[in-house]
């Protein structure tokens, strides 16, 4: 099997530097890559750094080379066609199927996933019409990544950036390793919450634990490159936030509550990966705890933290919400987690085997997810965003 190809479609907006760097991931992890700017887009980077980098001839029209119908050829060949930055112009001329330059032709000929990372002011992405564009892109199957939050042109500061040119290479990654062109989440709101919860003793201490978040961010990052509208609870994780995914900072497992049932209603699936302190300090000190002379220390009193899983699991903030809990045991998997299955109420549960170097903080994954229909689906030892995606597809099975 050759290289995938991928089309990187660069329209006209500041961001068209960053799409450098987006080139330059896709070609060093082995993809092949024409890149196919606008004329506007040549006005912020030229053709010469595309040439360079991709290591192809650069063209923004469809009269260069016209003996290898190149606005037809490029499309019809290519296994993803990710167009960063997307402009509002650039996503409103390929809702309505105008073909007037290489790059818009070559939206029309492709049979493969469509990937778009728009990024602008505030205001256009606000916009209806923009709104509607991207609603239309998004009906035909097309994968609109929402803008990330932060530092515009200029002064501004809004929704409109582009997301982390590292954050996009990973989406792209997952769109063509899938090879689906249809995203099967799309139109679909998840939450997931990740990461571990801390519960402060005094200003300076706290009771963690050492959930690395990565099992969480992984379920985002699929969730979004599957199509859907992803709000991630990031609780102490320090991790990137993923591309297209609305992320939510918080502290402790009060809070991590508060922000899931804030978000319950809307969430088509509410997936807990996060690993949630099951007791906190009965008082916080406000300020820090002293050693005292020749005095032991006071023991730590604890108060139980609210069981989240089990509240969301008995009480579903909307019909049909599917609800996915993770447990993390150290031995007797099967028996332990149906019996967790069955306390909590959720319709999934992952069971991982925990150890000294066993998934905390690693890359790699493995798990057995029990379903409240008795079913077992084994998931080998491999990448995090292995599993996620097999969480996902059971979370889709279960929409009906
Ligand atoms: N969880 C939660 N709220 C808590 C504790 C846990 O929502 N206060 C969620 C976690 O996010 C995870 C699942 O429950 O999805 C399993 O958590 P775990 O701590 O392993 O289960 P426990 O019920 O605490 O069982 P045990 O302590 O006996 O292992």
């Amino acid at each position: 099997m050759g290289k995938p190809k991928v089309v990187l479609g660069v329209s006209g907006g500041i961001a068209a530097y960053k799409a450098c760097e987006l080139l330059r991931r896709l070609t060093e992890s082995g993809h092949e890559v024409r890149v196919v700017p606008t004329a506007a887009a040549l006005k912020f980077v030229g053709a010469p750094t595309w040439a360079a980098l991709s290591g192809h001839p650069v063209s923004d029209e469809v009269w260069s080379d016209v003996y290898d119908v190149p606005h037809v050829r490029i499309g019809q060949s290519a296994d993803l066609v990710v167009v960063a930055p997307a402009t509002a112009d650039l996503l409103a001329k390929a809702a309505h199927g105008l073909a007037d330059d290489l790059l818009t032709n070559t939206l029309l000929t492709a049979r493969c996933p469509v990937l778009f990372a728009p990024a602008m002011h505030t205001e256009m992405w606000e916009h209806p019409a923009t709104q509607e564009n991207v609603a239309t892109l998004r009906r035909r199957g097309a994968l609109v990544i929402e803008p990330a939050v932060g530092r515009l042109t200029g002064v501004d500061t809004g929704k409109g950036r582009l997301p982390d040119p590292g954050e996009i290479f990973e989406v792209c990654r997952r769109v063509v390793a899938r090879g689906v062109d249809e995203p099967d989440l799309a139109g679909r709101h998840v939450v997931i919450s990740a990461g571990g919860t801390r519960e402060p003793l005094d200003p300076v201490r706290f009771l963690g634990n050492r959930s690395s978040g990565k099992q969480g961010y992984a379920l985002a990052r699929t969730a979004a490159a599957r199509g859907a509208r992803v709000t991630l609870l990031a609780a102490n994780a320090e991790l990137p936030d993923p591309a297209g995914v609305d992320v939510i900072r918080v502290g402790t497992a009060v809070q991590l509550r508060e922000a899931v049932l804030k978000a319950a209603p809307e969430a088509d699936a509410l997936v807990m990966a996060a690993a949630v302190a099951d007791f906190r300090p009965a008082t916080y000190a406000g300020g820090k705890i002293k050693k005292q002379d020749g005095r032991e220390p006071e023991p730590v009193a604890l108060v139980r933290n609210p069981d989240i899983l089990a509240e969301i699991s008995a009480e579903r903030a909307r019909p049909g919400q599917v609800v996915v809990g993770f447990a993390a045991e150290t031995d007797d998997v099967l028996t332990n987690g149906r019996a967790k299955l069955a306390r909590k109420g959720c319709d999934l549960l992952v069971v991982n085997e925990v150890g000294e170097r066993k998934t905390f903080g690693s890359e790699e994954n493995e798990a057995l997810v029990l379903g409240a229909d008795g079913s077992e689906t084994p998931v080998p030892y491999g990448p995090k965003e292995a599993l996620a995606d097999t969480v996902w597809d059971l979370v889709v099975a279960r929409f009906g």
